[in-house]
């Protein structure tokens, strides 16, 4: 039986590299997105090049009224249900500006972690019984320690991080394996301007999605990629908290 997989954010720089991994391996695909024209672009382009099952499927994160008519249109569009739901969406904005603004505070907030613990509460309900699958979302290091340069942003991964170990407790009597993801600084849209793509501390898109597919494919529960973001964050959580808040980070 073939694998099918809905990938919420599937147009984002991750989300994309990560339907590329999955439909070279065979996977059939429901790509969700908000943008509609890249959605249908990338749907094209995923079937012309692996020659398997894709749709493209409208999801707007901060609808929440919508969801679960989204995740059920999506499993419609399989006659043989669901095996893989894997939430890539994401919202960052620079800290200056969320300060200034309630709305854009609430709005990261909404997006990173109301609109994922969403669809993903939404997607273990229909998985647990199923007693088979997974669930897979990107998080982020920065949920790992707040920090002053993005913290609404962390705040909110932070949150994301804590709800998925708790879905990871809850499935693990039905067999349902439930991925963490904690990218660090990836060269993407999110942070075009704001990191050096050259930098070693940037990975490419493609190295992050080979990474997230192998994690999948051998049940990890916690991914740091690229892998050395694992001893990095091990070193800055372990900073007192009286050092770390003089810190300019
Ligand atoms: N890049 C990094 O350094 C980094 C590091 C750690 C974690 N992450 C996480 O990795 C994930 C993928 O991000 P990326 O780096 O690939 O950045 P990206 O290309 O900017 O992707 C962000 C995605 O989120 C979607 N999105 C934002 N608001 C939405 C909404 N209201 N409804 C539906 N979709 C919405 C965007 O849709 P559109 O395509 O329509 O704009 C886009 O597809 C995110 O969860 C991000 O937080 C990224």
């Amino acid at each position: 039986m073939s694998e099918n997989v809905i990938v919420m954010g599937a147009t984002s720089g991750i989300g994309t590299a990560l339907c590329h991994e999955l439909a070279r391996r065979g996977c059939s695909l429901v790509v969700a997105g908000r943008n509609q024209e890249e959605l249908d672009r990338l749907a094209v382009d995923l079937r012309l090049r692996y020659q398997t099952h894709v749709e493209a499927e409208r999801f707007e994160a901060l609808n929440f009224a919508e969801h679960a008519a989204c995740f059920d249109r999506s499993v419609a569009r399989f006659s043989d249900g669901v095996q893989g739901v894997i939430v890539c969406f994401g919202d960052l904005a620079p800290e200056q500006e969320t300060h200034a603004s309630l709305e854009l505070t609430r709005r990261i907030i909404d997006v990173n972690f109301t609109a994922a613990a969403s669809m993903l509460a939404i997607a273990a309900n229909y998985l647990e019984p199923r007693k088979a699958g997974y669930l897979a979302a990107i998080s982020s290091v920065a949920g790992d320690r707040g920090r002053q340069s993005n913290y609404t942003y962390g705040a909110a991964k932070a949150g994301l991080s804590a709800y998925l170990a708790g879905l990871r407790n809850r499935l693990q009597p039905a067999g349902v394996h439930v991925l963490t993801i904690k990218p660090g600084f990836v060269d993407t849209a999110m942070t075009e301007g704001l990191v050096n793509p050259n930098s070693p501390l940037v990975a490419k898109p493609e190295r992050v999605a080979r990474d997230i597919d192998r994690a999948i494919r051998s049940r990890r529960d916690v991914l740091y990629t690229p892998w050395f973001w694992r001893p990095i964050m091990l070193i800055i959580r372990s900073i007192p908290e009286r050092v770390f808040k003089r810190l300019k980070l």
